[in-house]
């Protein structure tokens, strides 16, 4: 995450992530489910602008996202259902803020991708607007809260390239990236609700234990969104045809990526891909 300010406003840029590998070790009492994943940080960004406002907040999004017929993409809400709505009204009841702000969010990372876009939001928000209303909060408290705003959102507050993420995926530690990568990813046109997801790997009760192959990237997930969503299948089998290092499913899905030996070859496969008209295509690079 980055933070730009300009004039009277804050800037500030999410990154996406995607899930090296997932673990899926079981269904918890509180209904979510314990995780074991390493996480890395990559260079697509939604941008975030907070402008002065009294003591009201306001959200305009501007998508940025097109699918492959070039249609904006799935409807951003703008109301509390929005992460970065709920990030700031979680700010203003927890420290008495009675300041407002215009918040304007440029998305370029698809929702329901599995690429943490809406938590990397709510993170901005809360490091971004500690800032604007210098409200002095510390990173400790900045994660209890990023924690009561979903399980992906702790991974994003400390900028790291990558984390292991263990617990619903709030307990975060850092791990060094095993080397920088350049990667290209796949958004096919529908997207999976994570919950969804998780209710299905619960009805499968897939069990951690299949084989890892060397050249697919282990994520317990994969399974149970598969099966939602047979996009995935085909999209996955044509990348581990191709030369590279490793391929697989970020978090819940639908985006599906592959690691490439180079920047010089992602570029190219991100030629290739995009001529399959499968769904959107992303360049990205790690430890961002
Ligand atoms: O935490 P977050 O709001 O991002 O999660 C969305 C949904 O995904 C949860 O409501 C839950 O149904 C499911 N989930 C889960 N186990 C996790 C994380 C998420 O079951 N570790």
């Amino acid at each position: 995450m980055r933070l730009l300010p300009q004039g009277d406003s804050l800037f500030v840029l999410a990154p996406a992530k995607i899930n090296l590998s997932l673990k899926v070790l079981g269904r918890r009492d509180d209904g979510y489910h314990e995780l074991q994943t390493v996480m890395a940080s990559v260079g697509l960004y939604d941008t975030l602008r907070f402008a002065p406002a009294e003591e009201s907040l306001s959200l305009r999004v501007h998508s940025l996202c097109r699918s492959v017929n070039s249609s904006p993409v799935n409807e951003i809400p703008v109301d509390d259902r929005n992460l970065v709505i709920k990030a700031a009204r979680l700010l203003q009841a927890e420290t008495g803020a009675r300041r407002g702000a215009d918040i304007t969010l440029w998305k370029r990372i698809p929702s329901e991708a599995g690429l943490g876009g809406g938590s990397s939001d709510a993170a901005a928000t809360l490091v971004g607007l500690n800032q604007f209303w210098n409200l002095q909060l510390n990173p400790e408290q900045l994660h209890a809260l990023a924690a009561r705003l979903g399980s992906d959102v702790n991974f994003f507050l400390d900028s790291q390239a990558a984390a292991l993420c263990t617990g619903r995926g709030e307990k975060i530690e850092t791990v060094p990236l095993p080397q920088p990568f350049s990667a290209v990813i796949i958004k096919p046109p529908s997207g999976l609700s994570t919950a969804k997801v998780f209710q299905q790997w619960s009805r499968d009760q897939v069990t951690s234990s299949t084989p890892v192959q060397t050249s697919v990237i282990e994520n317990d997930l994969q399974e149970p969104a598969r099966r939602l969503n047979p996009e995935i299948d085909q999209l996955l089998a044509r990348l581990q045809r191709q030369d590279v290092l490793k391929a697989g499913m970020t978090g819940s899905g639908s985006a599906c990526f592959a690691i490439c030996r180079t920047a010089r070859q992602a570029r190219t496969l991100a030629g290739r891909c995009r001529s399959w008209r499968m769904g959107q295509v992303f360049v990205v690079s790690s430890g961002v």
